[in-house]
């Protein structure tokens, strides 16, 4: 019995409203499974035999407190918005599909029919707000013991629920990847045998559901998932070709597939931000397209960095993800990926720091992060040493910027300042001059300051042969 959890003062009075109408009406679907889940949620769906408009009317005169009341009518549906919850009414009803298509035919139906259809046993549970049985759980469809199994089923024969609705493929595994549940193995096969119907489905949809998979704390389990039930070929090629490993001479190269999921789990232990996971997920796209056999070294991915950042701006418009700054993001994580590893490897010299707190910018720390989550060997003393060896890598960042800022590097000298000294329109001395002085700076020739700039300023015109006007100011 839940009778003492439905504390929302809404259950009661959809209780004295059932009491007076002989309407019968249900909490149903998520708001039922993560109530026993103990994750609270103020989203809340009501089914009503009968009409879900006329009982939310009621409801909101009864309710005596500022709220909100929406009505679709063309739905048969109204939004009851009270105290921050978002309470949701409609009427029971039965579902039809065809077969192009995931907008059903929906008629009338009883709460058994409304049940029935819905995707998953564990949304499948209901409990009662009829005043006659107030707070009992009604479980068609054993959703209490999937619960307790950490299951995901489908409530009617797999084929149907999946081939109805093709986006609950997608759901089944988010579910799972947020939930740490399994597939029941006949869904699981049932959503392979249908992967291919993801396409009657919009890719923003589809997207929606692959972020909360990212987002989720088991992202690598998900698109593992994705992958051998044959969904992920469907919307995301460049990901599902990274997987498999070819040996040429005995020489086999890493399954990249696999190693980005490594990569994506070790970073989510470190990191809830979506776009660097998605640098996690994108850092080696590059990799089938560069990959070559050299008879001397074995196997080569020459390039990947920039083939893969390339790569980033048309998976996001294809993938209809942001094309602002989060993409730049994203590629320019791809594009530094391997530099931190470089400089690990070699004496460092500041001036290699330099360029790159200059290039990164204020996206160092998250390009450390990703390249800390990079080092997936199995054996324990080598991730340490890589581990050691970024450590100092993070203390040399550290120290040259305090010493020279070079984060969000502005130019000490404009080119306004370079034409006026000098007397010139835009040209390419313009360009020149102050490019000489920005690889100065990063060589560490001379001080990332103004006056120093001027200076060098000075000597690189005269060089060009340009006679200044004035001296500089
Ligand atoms: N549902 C369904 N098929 C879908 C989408 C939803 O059967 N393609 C049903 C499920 O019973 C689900 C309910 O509608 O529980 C509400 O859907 P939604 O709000 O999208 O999902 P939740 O289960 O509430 O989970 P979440 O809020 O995490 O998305």
């Amino acid at each position: 019995m839940f009778k003492n959890r439905l504390k929302h003062p809404v259950f009661g009075l959809v209780a004295e409203a059932t009491a007076e109408t002989g309407l019968s009406a249900y909490v149903v679907g998520g708001w039922v499974r993560d109530l026993i889940l103990g994750r609270a949620s103020k989203d809340i769906d009501i089914v009503v035999e009968g009409s879900g408009i006329e009982l939310a009317g009621l409801i909101a005169q009864k309710l005596g407190k500022p709220h909100k009341l929406v009505v679709y009518k063309k739905f048969g549906t109204a939004m009851l918005k009270a105290d921050g919850w978002e309470i949701e009414f409609v009427g029971a009803r039965k579902e039809s599909y065809r077969s192009d298509s995931r907008k059903p035919i929906v008629e009338d139906g009883t709460f058994e029919q409304d049940i029935s259809r819905r995707d998953f046993t564990i949304n499948a549970m209901a409990i009662s707000l009829n005043s006659s049985n107030f707070g009992e759980l009604i479980d068609l469809h054993n959703g209490m013991s999937d619960l307790e199994k950490k299951a995901i089923r489908t409530p009617l024969e797999p084929d149907v629920t999946y081939s109805d609705d093709p986006l609950r493929m997608m759901r089944a595994i988010r579910f799972a990847a947020q939930l740490n549940f399994n597939i029941d193995c006949e869904s699981f096969e049932a959503i392979s045998r249908n992967a291919k119907r993801i396409s009657i489905v919009s890719i923003e949809r589809v997207m929606d559901e692959f972020n909360k998979i990212m987002l989720s704390p088991y992202p690598g389990k998900g698109i593992k998932m994705l992958r051998s039930a044959g969904l992920l070929k469907e919307f995301f090629p460049e990901l599902d070709a990274m997987q498999g490993v070819e040996v040429v001479e005995g020489k086999a190269h890493k399954d990249n597939f696999f190693h980005t999921i490594k990569v994506l789990e070790n970073l989510c232990e470190n990191s809830d931000n979506l776009w660097l996971r998605w640098a996690a997920l994108l850092h080696d796209i590059g990799k089938p397209r560069t990959r070559q056999f050299d008879a001397k070294v074995g196997w080569t991915f020459h390039g990947h960095e920039f083939v893969g950042s390339k790569m980033v701006p048309r998976i996001f418009k294809k993938l209809r993800l942001p094309l602002d700054d989060k993409m730049k993001y994203v590629q320019k994580l791809v594009l530094l990926h391997l530099r931190p590893i470089v400089l690990s490897e070699t004496i460092v010299t500041d001036s290699a720091v330099r360029r790159l707190l200059f290039e990164a910018g204020d996206d160092i720390d998250d390009l450390m992060t990703l390249c800390e989550a990079d080092i997936t060997s199995a054996r324990q003393e080598k991730v340490q040493r890589y581990l050691d060896n970024f450590k100092m890598v993070r203390e040399k960042l550290a120290e040259i910027e305090e010493k020279d800022r070079l984060r969000n590097w502005q130019p000490p000298v404009s080119g306004e300042d370079i034409m006026e000294t000098f007397g010139l329109k835009p040209c390419k001395e313009v360009g020149a001059i102050k490019t000489a002085i920005r690889e100065a700076i990063l060589d560490g020739i001379i001080p990332n300051n103004r006056e120093e700039a001027l200076q060098f300023m000075m000597k690189e015109g005269k060089k060009l042969g340009l006679q200044p006007l004035h001296s500089p100011n």
